[in-house]
This record gives C-alpha cells, sequence and structure tokens, in this order.
C-alpha cells in the first residue's frame, strides 16, 4: 500500500524549516504546506483572509487560531495532500493547534514531528541576512553593504527583505516560539512523536541528518 508521507518540522525562526522542506519535498514528491507562505501569498492576492492576516505577519504575531485552522483545513483538503501527504512548515505552533490537528485528522495525522534546533545566536545574522525573491519565491542570503532589493539570480524578479525581517518583528517571533510552541512540543514528545536534529550545518548537512532522524517512521525515505 502507498504510504502517505505526514510530517511536521519546527523550529524556531530562521531554523531552516522552509529551506529543508523544499529539499524533502522535491525529493519524496509530497507537498510542502507552509503556512507563513499560504498567509503571505494570500496577502499578496488581497483575498479577504490575507487582509486579516497581514496585520500580524508584518508585527511578527500569531495569527488567530480561527483564521490558521481554515486555511490549513483548506489545504490538507486539497486532492495532492489526500493522496501523497504532506510535509506541515510552520503548522502546529501552539498546543492548541496539535490538538486540533490531531482531533480532525486522527492518530496519523502526524508520522513524525521534528524539531530542526538552532541557537538564537546563529538564526539572528541569517534572518538579517535573508532575502526573498517575490516572484519565484527563492531564498538568498545579502552580503554586507548589499543593497534591500535586488534582482533574482533564478528568475529576474525582485528579491526584496521580508517584511517581518526587521529587528522587531524578529525579537517579537523568537519570544513567542519560546513561550507559545515550547507546550507543543512537550506534548508531541509525550506522545513518542518528536525528534530533534542539529540544525547548524551545511544545509546538505541538515538534510542528512532530518533524513536519518525520521527514516524509521517515514518508508517513502527508502524508495527514492
Ligand atoms: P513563517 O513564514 O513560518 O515564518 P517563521 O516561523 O518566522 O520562520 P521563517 O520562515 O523565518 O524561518 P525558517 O525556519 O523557514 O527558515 P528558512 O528556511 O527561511 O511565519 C510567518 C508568520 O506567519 C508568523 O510570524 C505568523 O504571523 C504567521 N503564521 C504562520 N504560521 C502560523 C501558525 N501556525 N499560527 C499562527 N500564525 C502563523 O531559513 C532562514 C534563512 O537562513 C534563509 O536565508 C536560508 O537561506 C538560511 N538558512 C537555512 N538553513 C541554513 C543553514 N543550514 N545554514 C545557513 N543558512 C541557512
Ligand atoms: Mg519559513
Amino acid at each position: 500500500m502507498l504510504h502517505r508521507t505526514r510530517l511536521i518540522v519546527l523550529g524556531r525562526q530562521g531554523a531552516g524549516k522552509g529551506t529543508q522542506c523544499a529539499r524533502l519535498a522535491a525529493r519524496l514528491s509530497v507537498p510542502h504546506v507552509s503556512t507563513g507562505d499560504l498567509f503571505r501569498a494570500e496577502a499578496a492576492d488581497g483575498t479577504e483572509i490575507g487582509r486579516r492576516a497581514a496585520a500580524y505577519l508584518d508585527a511578527g504575531a500569531l495569527v488567530p487560531d480561527d483564521l490558521v485552522l481554515d486555511l490549513v483545513a483548506g489545504r490538507l483538503g486539497g486532492p495532492d495532500a489526500r493522496a501523497l501527504g504532506y510535509l506541515l512548515d510552520g503548522f502546529p505552533r501552539t498546543l492548541a493547534q496539535g490538538q486540533a490537528l490531531f482531533e480532525v485528522l486522527g492518530s496519523g495525522a502526524a508520522d513524525i514531528a521534528v524539531e530542526l534546533h538552532v541557537p538564537t545566536s546563529v538564526v539572528l545574522p541569517r534572518l538579517a541576512a535573508r532575502r526573498v525573491c517575490q516572484d519565484c519565491g527563492a531564498n538568498s542570503r545579502a552580503g554586507p553593504g548589499d543593497p534591500d532589493v535586488t534582482k533574482c539570480d533564478q528568475c529576474g524578479g525582485t528579491v526584496t527583505r521580508r517584511t517581518d525581517d526587521t529587528d522587531e518583528a524578529i525579537h517579537r517571533r523568537l519570544a513567542t516560539y519560546d513561550r507559545e510552541s515550547r507546550p507543543l512540543l512537550d506534548w508531541l514528545d509525550d506522545r513518542d512523536l518528536l525528534v530533534r536534529v542539529d540544525g547548524v550545518g551545511d544545509p546538505d548537512v541538515v538534510h542528512q541528518r532530518l533524513l536519518d532522524a525520521v527514516r524509521n517512521r517515514i518508508p517513502a525515505i527508502d524508495d527514492v
């Protein structure tokens, strides 16, 4: 029987959730579901949900659970996620969201959750240097003195800082992670659903660590 991959990737801001999920999605052909990316797309399209979420995103505050759960239910109900599973990036991030996920989808809602562990002293320079293409979503790293707005190497689109990669929003996001996500991590750990992976090092090395950490719960990894 085809095994649907259902993986949760957690970690503080700048830990590399998006970077590692993009690699895993390409390798396993499983949809990468990032709630942050979904909210940014809704905001860019000017939808009702995007308008309601935008102020929270820019301030680095959590979007209220009802909006998040609506968005996720819509995405996980799509035909690709139903057939192939999902890599959840940035959801759940509170205990209430984790409990809602398992209540709605049952005990198989996730095979395993990974916390990418990276200390604050390492994520701060990563976030300060991050630039994102507004057209293709590619991440790049600005060097010292580089302008805030440049052209994308990959698609020629406009590359800018994320609106929440300001000092104030970064510090608020990090404090929120420590306060709101810790009870979720403990809850997953109590259910034997959490592994911790060191997220410091070359992204290829982190990718390999991640594969090794989840291999026994995600059989599809051995098929590729
Ligand atoms: P979201 O978009 O999820 O942002 P985040 O949690 O702040 O995390 P980041 O995207 O900043 O970090 P990342 O771990 O993905 O790191 P990345 O791979 O980019 O959420 C944004 C907002 O949406 C929230 O603040 C909230 O308002 C709202 N929201 C989303 N989900 C929600 C939810 N469930 N509930 C309520 N509100 C929600 O890497 C960062 C940088 O480091 C990049 O430049 C990358 O190239 C670089 N990098 C990555 N790995 C490495 C490495 N190994 N070595 C060196 N550099 C690396
Ligand atoms: Mg991200």
